[in-house]
């Protein structure tokens, strides 16, 4: 198309070269090729293409082809030895090779709606056309990766223009009643760059969450999803403090409110997070977005709570460990803060039956508590994060059996109390446990 050849603006290859790392360079080029051989055109766009024009890394490969994606991504996986997976109704398949990389491929296509909110009926169409259905102007250009082109950058609906001048910009005045979900993406684009979105498109906003009430129209998943999205941002504060001025938090529940109390909970969770990945113990992965999670649901009853983990449909895991928060949170802050001297294995048992999330919470709590009983319970649970929580004992029940006493519920009891002796240092060794456990048996025993 003559008008298409016009929107090329620049050439990326040198970009590509600088930021894509070697073997998704080289893969670039591949795909390209293989396009080249069965008469296809293949492009890279979205997120990748916007963040090479901006100069971050981005390895997040959504390809579009016009011509057959499956047929391309059949043609591929021989040679990079992969696996595919395809969905022939919506002419797309994902690439997943060896060294765990996912491509993802469309056929490019011209979606409609059939009501709000609903999934799209796609038709085959144009790069042009498939670009022209995404979000924004800035998550809507191309890059051609065919043998001669490759590296021209195809910007129809002025991208570049709007990432220069810092624009979150819609593409269509229906794009958020298409797609509701698109109204946390352009907050969430528009404070991770520090952008605006651009003025009809907050109207379009606006008028999306008041008049049309969208947000009724989205299924609750979708909705858990993007706010997941947001606190895993670098910095979720300034989206959130900008969806509250935007929509608030009505769409979650009335009584979530992101006021200046839940902005510093989420300062202190962020240094919690900041402490505990920075100490030297052993640890285990966390998820840092659900204990924001938690901080934005702090002020809800249980009940509250629960209804939004149903509704919302929390995966059971996540679900647990919000309410341990919810159960145990605040009894442990408060007994944790105490000034009278309290035993290793107090904190512990405060501490242990919650998730390292919900701990990190109490630690984020704690620390806004007056000075003294601040710092009290900070330091107690450091302790129990680097001492306390690795402590084992050695004795076993089969001892307990040696030791002459029969197996029964007992034997629980007196283990709980070997740890407790452990953890508060009157045991040490195996044998000191043993001779506990023997004291311990012949008092049941009488
Ligand atoms: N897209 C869209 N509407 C949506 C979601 C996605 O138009 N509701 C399009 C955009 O073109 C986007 C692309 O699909 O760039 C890929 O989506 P996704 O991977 O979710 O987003 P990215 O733009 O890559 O953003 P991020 O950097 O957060 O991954």
């Amino acid at each position: 198309m003559k008008s298409d050849k016009k929107r090329i603006v620049v050439n990326l290859s040198k970009k590509m070269a600088d930021l894509l790392p070697k073997h998704i360079a080289r893969l670039l080029k591949m795909i390209g090729r293989k396009a080249n051989e069965i008469g296809s055109s293949a492009f890279v766009v979205g997120g990748l293409v916007r963040d090479l024009l901006m100069g971050f890394k981005n390895i997040d490969l959504d390809i579009v082809v016009e011509g057959d994606a499956i047929e391309l991504g059949s043609a591929l996986v021989g040679d990079l030895g992969a696996a595919l997976v395809a969905h022939k109704r919506f002419g797309t398949c994902t690439i997943l090779t060896k060294e765990k990389l996912k491509i993802d491929l469309a056929t490019a296509r011209k979606e409609s709606y059939e009501r709000p909110a609903a999934l799209p009926t796609v038709e085959f169409s144009s790069l042009k056309n498939d670009l022209s259905r995404r979000d924004f102007t800035i998550n809507a250009m191309a890059v051609s990766i065919n043998r001669e082109t490759f590296g021209q950058l195809i910007d129809f609906f002025k991208g570049v223009s709007d990432l220069r001048h810092g624009r979150i910009r819609v593409m269509h005045d229906k794009s958020f009643i298409d797609d509701p979900t698109r109204i946390f993406r352009a907050v969430r684009f528009e404070q991770r760059f520090g952008f605006a979105i651009d003025g009809h498109t907050q109207e379009l906003i606006q008028n999306a969450v008041g008049p049309e009430r969208m947000f009724e129209h989205v299924g609750p998943q979708r909705i858990r999803d993007e706010v997941i999205l947001i606190l895993k941002e670098k910095e979720p504060i300034r989206a959130l403090k900008r969806m509250e001025e935007l929509h608030e938090f009505r769409f979650i529940h009335p009584k979530i409110k992101f006021g200046r109390d839940t902005e510093r909970s989420f300062r202190a969770v962020g240094e919690a997070c900041e402490w505990y990945e920075g100490a030297n113990f052993k640890k285990r992965a966390i998820d840092k977005w659900l204990i924001y999670m938690m901080a934005l649901f702090k002020d809800l009853s249980y009940n509250d709570l629960s209804a939004i983990c149903d509704e919302f449909a929390f995966r059971r895991r996540d679900v647990l460990r919000m309410l341990s928060y919810k159960v145990r949170g605040e009894k442990s802050i408060k007994a944790l803060s105490e000034t009278r001297k309290i035993p290793p294995s107090r904190i512990y048992s405060l501490l242990n039956p919650l998730s390292f999330e919900a701990t990190l919470l109490v630690m984020a709590m704690s620390s806004l508590l007056e000075r003294r009983n601040g710092s009290l319970a900070n330091s107690r649970i450091k302790d129990f994060f680097q001492k306390y929580n690795g402590v084992t004992i050695k004795l076993k029940g089969d001892d307990i059996k040696r030791l002459g006493l029969k197996p029964c519920p007992r034997y629980k009891e007196i283990l709980r109390k070997v740890m407790v002796a452990k953890l508060d240092g009157a045991v040490r060794t195996k044998t000191d446990e043993l001779k506990y456990a023997k004291s311990l048996i012949d008092e049941i025993c009488g």
